[in-house]
């Protein structure tokens, strides 16, 4: 079989790790690879280059992607199904891989249904909110990089006796503010899911003031909804629609209203793309190389338009369509566990 990987939409880091699982169980069957550039772009461009088992070798510990990425979207572009399928056609492609989000995984869908290109799908975002899987490509890196950075945050809050907001990427779902504030220690979390309540959230900090606790880590997704300034029909969206977020400025937003509602000395730190770069975490590194190796194993058994998922621990395939178009949101149940430790 010959057959195509790309990488779509942010990048993560863990993408790496599950292009080598592909091409190393590919090339383990006889299989060939080739490796699209630049997302959905290198499809409708026709740009692309074979993998060997040296173009991924020394890769496992390495971020972002080498077959590089984009927010490309094929159906924004004049012709560019017929495009792609023209491409999928010369380059003699029995199979393609789409490695990516929601965004990226609802292109692979829609080419299986409406056009039947032989499409799978592997579920990356360090967003985690793909539907059908409890395990998204990037995640627990994020996560990580969030929790080392309230670590740093907690010292200088308390030395200068401040209020903290970190505000951290998530766009519609807030589990990076959710676990990494959780796993920081986090004072206070402001997600999506939960409508914002500012004064409780300052009656809190207060609180915490009066009995001795003189410093605040409020940990704060860009997804949340306040009042801000700015007119959000104004902001440049992606081929998928999205506005970038952190342009809202939801962080600086909330810091600038809990100084001035509980005169505490308060800084802002946004945390943006530092949470998707540098090299990937253990899970990340052996997680997106199984879904990878599982990937290929589909293709030969050809299950189009499906995604191995990790599902309680084991890897089982789940439809894209199921996948794709529903955000999977934060348990509630969750937040209130992270409640307790306020
Ligand atoms: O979709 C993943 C994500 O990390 C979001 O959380 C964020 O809003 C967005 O990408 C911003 O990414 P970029 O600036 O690369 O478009």
């Amino acid at each position: 079989m010959k057959i195509g990987v790309l990488t779509g939409g942010g990048d993560a880091p863990g993408l790496n790790a599950a292009i080598r699982g592909v091409v190393r169980r590919a090339l383990q069957g006889g299989d060939e690879v080739l490796g699209i550039q630049e997302g959905w772009l290198g499809m409708l461009e026709g740009i692309a280059e074979p993998l060997t088992h040296d173009s991924v070798s020394d890769i496992v510990n390495l971020g972002g992607t080498i077959l590089g990425t984009s927010r490309t979207n094929p159906y924004k572009h004049e012709g560019g199904v017929i495009r792609c399928r023209a491409n999928f056609e010369a380059w003699g492609l029995d199979a393609l891989v789409a490695i990516g989000g929601d965004d990226t995984l609802s292109v692979a869908a829609r080419l299986v249904d409406e056009e039947e290109l032989p499409c799978l799908g592997i579920p990356k975002t360090m967003d985690n909110d793909i539907s059908g899987t409890d395990y998204t490509i990037g995640f627990d890196t994020a996560v990580t990089i969030v929790m080392d950075a309230l670590d740093k945050l907690t010292t200088t809050a308390m030395a200068h006796r401040r209020v903290m907001v970190v505000e951290v990427m998530g766009r519609h779902a807030g589990w990076v503010a959710l676990i990494g504030g959780m796993a920081g220690g986090a004072d206070y979390i402001l997600i999506p899911e939960v409508p914002m309540n500012m004064k409780r959230l300052c009656d809190h900090l207060l609180r915490r003031w009066a009995i001795g606790k003189r410093y605040s880590l409020v940990v704060v997704s860009e997804g949340v909804q306040v009042k801000t300034e700015i007119d959000e029909s104004q902001l440049e969206k992606d081929e998928f629609g999205h506005i970038l977020l952190k342009e809202r400025g939801v962080g600086p937003t909330v810091a600038e209203e809990i100084e001035k509602r509980t005169g505490l000395e308060t800084r802002v730190v946004v945390l943006g793309h530092l949470v998707r770069g540098g090299s990937p975490s253990l899970t990340d590194r052996i997680n997106a190389g199984r879904l990878g190796v599982v990937a290929v194993d589909y293709a030969r058994e050809g299950r189009w338009g499906y995604m191995p998922a990790i599902r309680g621990g084991q890897v089982v395939p789940v439809r894209l369509a199921d996948a794709v178009g529903q955000t999977k949101t934060v348990d509630l149940e969750l937040y209130r566990l992270a409640e307790v430790f306020f």
